[in-house]
């Protein structure tokens, strides 16, 4: 298993943060004055880094650090400024049922498609872009969710776990997402290790994935992880098709295209039992968590419209509609 190394630095609080891991200091006192007047890529880029030392950690920074005070003392303050301006963002539906309207409610929401641009238009030097970009998503996938399996009843564990034995390959690692997508890439030419492509993906894609992990490594944010699992499996499985019929338009490897072919019915299935079934079962036990069930479903549909918004203008694309 091969750790990433520490990305680079993207402002001020980057520079100090990723200063002080690399030297074995234990002092991140300076980190965590700077932090509060951190904003853009270079808090999003610090709190990407805090996160990720609770998954596989980094190969020059001592595992010793995952619980380090100091340094959740600047992960809570990098958190509390994501969360807030999320909820700013977000206005819950009123009158809706999560379980009968929410997918009604998406095809509302849905913004501009990357897919459908990959599907016609994009060119390979866009697409390539493209799946640098996702690949901070795509190479871990799942595990953010994973987060949430031990702090659920019995039935909407149950559920989650059905779900997440299909990401994870169903006992093959030859067919757990996250790898199928490394293998894509590899065939691609493009470096399949999920910190490879960091210095070059844009500020959205990086809140996408710190929102995953905000969501995951919350007990009290669960109903959040689930609504934004629904809405994300939710708007899959057609982008996935789409996304499998441009990269064979591009003469794409086959490797990467058995990512987007494996995800059409695959999510197909997904979001029903995302919808139907975990978070049915989980407003059985808790309803209150209602109102953070359509809070992460909001988040999952806005971060991807404004990561779309991003890549469609750094190509100089008009929007469509998706
Ligand atoms: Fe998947
Ligand atoms: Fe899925």
């Amino acid at each position: 298993m091969q750790k990433p190394r520490l990305p680079q630095a993207r402002g001020p609080l980057t520079a100090e943060l990723l200063g002080a891991l690399r030297s074995s200091t234990d002092d991140f006192s300076t980190a965590l004055a700077a932090a509060p007047a951190a904003t853009g890529d270079d808090a999003a880029l610090a709190l990407w880094v805090l996160h990720e030392l609770h998954y596989l950690g980094f190969a020059d920074v001592s595992d010793d650090l995952e619980w380090h005070p100091g340094l959740l003392g600047v992960r809570r303050l990098l958190e509390q400024d994501l969360e807030v301006r999320l909820r700013e963002r977000f206005t819950a539906p009123e009158g809706l049922s999560f379980v009968d309207d929410v997918f009604a409610w998406i095809d509302e929401h849905d913004g501009p498609s990357l897919a459908r641009h990959v599907h016609r238009e994009a060119d390979r030097e866009q697409v390539l872009d493209l799946i640098r970009a996702r690949s901070v998503y795509h190479l871990k996938e799942s595990d953010p969710v994973a987060w949430v399996v031990p702090r659920l009843g019995v039935a909407a564990k149950a559920a989650l776990m059905e779900l997440q034995y299909d990401e994870y390959g169903n006992g093959d690692p030859n067919r757990l997402h996250h790898h199928l997508f490394a293998t894509g890439l590899e065939a691609c030419g493009l470096d399949p290790s999920y910190d490879a492509h960091l210095d070059v993906v844009p500020l959205e894609a990086l809140e996408q994935n710190n929102t995953l992990s905000l969501f995951g490594l919350h007990r009290r944010l669960r109903g959040a992880a689930l609504g934004h699992l629904a809405a994300f499996e939710a708007t899959s499985s057609l982008p996935s098709r789409r996304m499998a019929e441009g990269l064979r338009r591009l003469d794409f490897p086959t490797e990467l295209i058995a990512y987007y072919d494996e995800h059409v019915e695959a999510d197909a299935v997904h979001e029903q039992l995302a919808v139907r079934t975990i978070a049915r079962a989980l407003l059985a036990e808790e309803p209150e968590l209602e109102h953070d069930l359509w809070f992460g479903a909001f988040s999952c549909l806005d971060l991807e419209n404004r990561f779309a918004r991003t890549m469609l203008a750094r190509w100089g694309v008009a929007e469509q509609a998706a």
